[in-house]
């Protein structure tokens, strides 16, 4: 399991059904997805497609109907409660699409806090908080409690809480849902950081096609079922040679990408 990259997350034919009711929800219909450590995952797809059900199942956070969920080889889904909470707290970083700060931490604080909770230790939890906060533009903003934080601020502190005790898993729903173009900017630049520098993997569910475009990896959901699942980048490639190409044919001076 040492190995640079083994697959930190697979999740087996996962089946996800919800009574309403009289009325079943399909919400999921048969998942399967093996994810790499370090990968970059973007999760697309209409609403109510089962995008956060998903996420819900890798982080642990809800059981399957049918189906396994693997972290690092582990099936989560057979674990007790006491166990679970362990692996989640060790292994994952989750980004509410609410983000769940606690209003009256300062946004140090609320970054410090899950490092204190660690069994293990491995930072100085202010110090690590404010590193952290500086690399999502924040290192301003130490002492602000959320209220006094606009809500791409506070979603931005969500995002380096869930980083702090720099879990190998960090899943996502929607974290630049609140934020204009510039703060999804310095959002996507950090997370790139983080992957770069710590190989953590990284799932993010998105609604946004520009964000979708830079992930390694961009699986889309249709009606609880996988319905692709690309490298949106080569693909960009293809396209945009396949535009060099047709240029050329009509003698058109292609135009230097
Ligand atoms: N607690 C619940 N009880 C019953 N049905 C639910 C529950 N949560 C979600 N659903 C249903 O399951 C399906 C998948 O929901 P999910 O929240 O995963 O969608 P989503 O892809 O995240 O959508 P969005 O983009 O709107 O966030 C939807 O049809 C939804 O109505
Ligand atoms: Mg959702």
């Amino acid at each position: 399991m040492n190995s640079a990259n083994h697959d930190v997350l697979r999740v087996e034919d996962a089946r996800k059904e919800l009574k309403v009711g009289e009325v079943t929800v399909h919400a999921l219909k048969g998942v399967s997805l093996s994810v790499k450590q370090g990968e970059f995952l973007g999760i697309i797809g209409p609403s109510g497609s089962g995008k956060s059900t998903l996420l819900g199942l890798i982080g642990g956070l809800d059981t399957p109907t049918d189906g396994k969920v693997f972290i690092d080889g582990t099936d989560i889904t057979r674990l007790n409660e006491r166990e679970l909470t362990r692996i989640r707290n060790e292994k994952i970083g989750f980004v509410f699409q609410a983000f769940n700060l606690i209003p009256t931490l300062t946004a140090l604080e609320n970054v410090s806090l899950p490092i204190q909770f660690a069994r293990k230790q491995q930072f100085n939890p202010a110090k690590r908080a404010a590193e952290l906060l500086d690399t999502f533009g924040l290192g301003d903003r130490l002492d602000h409690r959320p209220a006094q934080l606009s809500g791409g601020q506070q979603q931005r502190v969500a995002i380096a809480r869930a980083l702090a005790n720099n879990p190998p898993l960090l899943l996502a729903d929607e974290p630049t849902g609140n934020l204009d173009t510039s703060s999804t900017d310095v959002v996507m630049n950090a997370l790139r950081d983080v992957q770069r520098k710590f190989n953590t993997t990284i799932i993010i569910v998105t609604h946004n096609m520009d964000i979708a475009s830079q992930v390694d990896r961009l699986i889309t959901l249709v009606d609880g079922k996988i319905a692709d699942d690309i490298d949106p980048r080569s693909t960009a490639q293809r396209a945009a040679v396949q535009i060099l190409k047709e240029k050329r044919a009509t003698g058109e001076t292609p135009a230097v990408r």
